[in-house]
């Protein structure tokens, strides 16, 4: 379930405003995405042009952009750290006290892209305006292994959600997730406590992760007409 209502201008200007971002040495997140790819694009422009920079993706998709722009790849257990991540968003909404909330896993990438963003120093997220809301109310992406589609759609509903199982297009059947699993997208209404709900979401037997990224990107780059908004630094 993707939210695709933002203009492709608005996220090239993003996603390569935060590609010009990465300094030359530095081991950079490769989030997934229709905005990421512009990101990856971007860094493959400045790779050709001399950047020294390691990629690790999120994703079969941002893997193979990284491949198709000559951005050298490694992973998280091959290097000491992350310096950057660049993903996007389904959903942005500023906290109270300063700092993001997002819903992502749009894609079914967020449980790999939580590792690599949650491990960088700076995670900067790339969106159009189209993702700036007040207060969340995406519904959120629930990775779980296939045999605990019962006791989580129960779990999910004592919770106060709808789950809504992701079916694939273009073949039959449920999406089944790069890690073999399977994604419910869960209506929860306005969100008005993200941090209570990922915990309560996490905490159930079964699932592997869930969309609500709290308090973790320290920037977001807002592609527009004629420019690119940088909130939070
Ligand atoms: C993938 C994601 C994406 O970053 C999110 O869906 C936004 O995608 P797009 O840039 O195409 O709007 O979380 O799992």
């Amino acid at each position: 379930m993707k939210n695709t209502e933002g203009s492709s201008e608005a996220k090239r200007r993003a996603g390569e405003h935060a590609a010009g971002l990465v300094e030359d040495g530095e081991v950079v997140g490769l989030g997934t995405g229709s905005t990421t790819a512009h990101a990856i694009r971007g860094l493959g422009h400045a790779v050709d042009a001399g950047l020294d920079v390691r990629g690790i993706p999120t994703s079969f998709q941002s893997r193979q952009l990284a491949l198709d722009a000559d951005i050298p790849l490694t992973s998280l257990d091959a290097v000491d750290g992350v310096d950057v991540a660049i993903d996007g968003a389904d959903q942005v909404a500023e906290r109270p006290g300063g700092g993001f909330d997002l819903v992502k896993g749009g894609g079914a990438a967020h449980a790999r892209e939580k590792i690599v963003d949650a491990a960088a120093d700076r995670f900067v997220v790339v969106a159009d305006p189209s993702k700036l809301v007040d207060p969340l109310d995406y519904p959120v992406p629930v990775e779980l292994l296939p045999n605990a589609r019962p006791t989580v759609a129960a779990a999910v509903r004592d919770l106060g959600g709808e789950p809504d199982l992701r079916m694939a297009r273009r073949k039959d059947g449920p999406v089944v997730t790069e890690n073999g699993n399977l994604v419910f997208d869960c209506d929860f209404g306005p969100i008005d406590d993200p941090a209570t709900l990922a915990t309560e979401l996490s905490a159930l037997p079964g699932v592997l992760e869930q969309g609500l990224f709290v308090d973790l990107a320290d920037e977001v780059h807002v592609g527009h007409g004629d420019g690119v908004d940088v909130l939070g630094r």
